[in-house]
């Protein structure tokens, strides 16, 4: 079976794009692929966050990413902190990797433009992602396409790797989720639905309140033409609407255009809010469990001594090929 692997910065807001566009698709993975799936602490240092509670907020996208269907029978799932093999790794992966090449990632060029003070983490950053991949052999990543440079780099830095010291590393594949359904602002439908959105009144965020969630919908922009037709350019209101409804139900656009041909968009809007709340109603009440129980606990443990023996085995393997004392 391929291994399949992905991180997740503990930033602590999850939307209704996050969860149509990645957490629906690796639900799904989870059956085709073995799965790991694990909280990037280390990378959420990297800019300055004082406001971020790390413990908390591991804690709480753990409970949300399993109340959303992801089986913990089916994934490994642990937190990158408590694994000390990938910032050891990743020191080596520096010594092979070059300051050109980071110097040239947009994610680093977008985040330290204009600024005097930026840390040398947020330069490195890259190669801990790497090193996070590689070293559990991982066939593909699932990402959003703003990552998609950094599994290259990785890419990169395996394949030198490998031809320096010999076949050591498995090179990853990027999978690339945004060839999925773009969920977009509801107040904005021109715009995608994100989490760093100015209005919050145009982004769902899964643990909204149900009465929050069902209000966002009903004041979502729309037209004039009063009309439920899929058209994006034209009506790009409705259009969301409709592929948000579609992805929820399982209906397809041409089904779910004839369902809606004689509504109006009140009728229309609240079809939508009712499959919205239901579902999210039900990921609610299984995060609470989550959260007020010490199943997480169980299981980050579990992952956190299966990911060790990994990567130690990983790590020194390494070790020996470079020809470090042993
Ligand atoms: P981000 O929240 O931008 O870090 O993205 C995390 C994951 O969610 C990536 O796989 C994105 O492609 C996906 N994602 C984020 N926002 C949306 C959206 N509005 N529609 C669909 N997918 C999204
Ligand atoms: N950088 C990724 C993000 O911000 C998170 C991440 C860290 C990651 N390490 C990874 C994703 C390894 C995939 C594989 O979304």
């Amino acid at each position: 079976m391929k291994r399949m692997l992905t991180g997740l910065q503990p930033t602590g807001v999850i939307t209704l794009g996050n969860y149509i566009g990645a957490i629906k698709q690796m639900v799904k993975y989870q059956d085709e692929y073995e799965s790991f799936l694990f909280v990037a602490d280390l990378h959420a240092i990297t800019v300055p966050n004082s406001n971020i509670n790390l413990k908390e907020n591991t804690r709480s996208l753990i409970a949300l990413y399993l109340a959303c269907g992801i089986d913990p029978k089916k994934n490994t799932i642990f937190v990158q902190s408590q694994n000390e093999y990938h910032a050891n790794l990743s020191w080596i992966l520096e010594c092979n990797t070059y300051f050109g090449e980071l110097s040239r990632m947009h994610q680093f060029k977008e985040k330290s433009k204009g600024k005097e003070n930026f840390t040398a983490g947020l330069f490195t950053y890259p190669v801990l992602m790497a090193s996070d991949i590689i070293i559990y052999d991982a066939d593909y990543v699932p990402v959003g396409i703003d990552q998609k440079q950094h599994v290259e780099i990785a890419r990169d830095i395996a394949i030198r790797f490998n031809k320096k010291y010999g076949d050591t590393f498995i090179i990853p594949e990027p999978i690339i989720s945004e060839t999925g359904t773009k969920i977009m602002d509801l107040i904005d439908p021109t715009k995608k639905m994100s989490k760093s959105s100015e209005n919050q009144n145009g982004v769902i965020r899964l643990l909204d309140e149900p009465e929050t969630i069902r209000k966002k919908i009903m004041r979502a922009t729309t037209d004039s033409e009063m009309l439920v037709k899929f058209d994006e350019e034209n009506k790009p209101g409705i259009s969301n609407l409709i592929n948000i409804y579609s992805s929820f139900t399982g209906k397809t656009v041409s089904e779910v255009e004839e369902q809606f041909k004689d509504s109006n968009y009140g009728t229309f809007k609240k079809a939508v809010a009712d499959v919205v709340v239901s579902e999210l109603e039900k990921i609610q009440i299984k995060y609470n469990e989550y959260i007020n129980g010490t199943e997480i606990d169980q299981i980050l443990k579990e992952g956190r001594e299966k990911t060790r023996m990994y990567a130690k085995a990983k790590y020194d393997a390494v070790k020996r090929k470079i020809g470090f004392y042993e």
